[in-house]
């Protein structure tokens, strides 16, 4: 029994001299571990009489408490040490200049497209989101573009198999809607639309708009009142805006919009009536109705706005040129 008190003293003792938590984890399997003095007299309980177990047993649960507070405490003061040292140690500047959190902006082309959503949508136009990868169908069939069309070709366009592809127009939106709506309507959508190119003005990825209407006795002044109040209020000023007539398959009549600037003249906008035939591939009665359809590239719209002269600055995660749109 004299032993199993000693047994304390010794314990506390070597706990103390440890001198990092290495040295305090040795100790601790020393005296608690499963080969510590202890265990094994745990482990011979049986052999002692019983008059004397619930005695021999108290006093073990007594020291392993004791123990372990000793063990505990010592860490506590430990882990000071080592805060203290590493205080003194460490010189801190306190006349250096805190670390700033810079705030980040948005990008120009979501506060473009914030602010188009933003004109559509108080003219009652919903915005419909739309699948950037596609199917022929989508993209070009059911707009009736021919078979041979060149945007179909492999060189102008990401196709994933001979099906499918990843969009070049958001107009793939104006069928996909309309299977399961019927007129009127009027609708807009936004997203990145895919074509093999890449120079000043293009990149293989680029963000268009479409917008739609269908509607009883809808004509092209319609269209034209609303793209010239659009741009009016998307450049807080009056352009020098030109109508040119155009070709797409799948609007008849078709045009391009430009806008003047910088002494050029650059096109912004396609659009026309929507193609009878498009209109028939819904399953529109054009007896009733008709409608337009618009194109818009926003990166186009952007560049204007803030006379940047090349699309892939857009692209390039320049924080200098970023900065500039906060
Ligand atoms: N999808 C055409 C393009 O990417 C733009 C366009 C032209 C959209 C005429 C239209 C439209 O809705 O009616 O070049």
């Amino acid at each position: 029994m004299f032993s199993i008190k000693n047994l304390l003293n010794e314990a506390e003792k070597e706990i103390l001299l440890s001198k990092n938590t290495y040295e305090l984890n040795l100790a601790r399997s020393k005296f608690l571990g499963k080969n510590s003095y202890l265990n094994k007299i745990i482990k011979k309980m049986h052999l002692i009489s019983l008059k004397d177990r619930s005695y021999v047993g108290k006093l073990i649960n007594t020291i392993k408490y004791d123990i372990t507070n000793i063990i505990l405490k010592h860490k506590i003061r430990l882990e000071k040490k080592i805060l203290e040292r590493s205080i003194t140690n460490e010189k801190i500047d306190i006349t250096l200049p805190g670390r700033s959190i810079s705030i980040g902006g948005l990008h120009p082309i979501t506060s473009a497209i914030t602010d188009i959503n933003y004109f559509f949508h108080k003219l009652n136009f919903i915005n419909i989101p739309g699948l950037e990868i596609e199917d022929n169908y989508h993209n070009f069939d059911a707009l009736n573009i021919p078979i041979n069309h060149p945007s179909r070709n492999p060189q102008d366009t990401f196709w994933l198999n001979k099906k499918i592809l990843l969009r070049t127009q958001t107009s793939s939106i104006q069928i996909r809607y309309m299977k399961h709506k019927k007129p009127p309507v009027r609708i807009i959508s936004f997203g990145k639309v895919y074509r093999k190119d890449y120079n000043t003005t293009h990149t293989p990825m680029f963000h268009q708009m479409e917008g739609l209407v269908i509607d009883y006795n809808i004509n092209l002044l319609h269209l034209r009142n609303i793209i010239y109040e659009f741009l009016k209020f998307f450049f807080s000023e009056k352009k020098i805006v030109r109508f040119r007539m155009s070709y797409f398959p799948f609007t008849e009549p078709s045009m391009e919009i430009d806008i003047m600037n910088n002494n050029n003249w650059l096109e912004i906008i396609g659009c026309g009536m929507v193609h009878p035939k498009v209109l028939k591939n819904l399953n529109i009665n054009t007896k009733i109705f008709s409608g337009f359809a618009f194109g818009l590239g926003i990166e186009r719209l952007v560049m204007i706005r803030y006379n940047i002269n090349d699309i892939r600055y857009f692209f390039k995660n320049d924080l200098r040129f970023l900065k500039q749109f906060k």
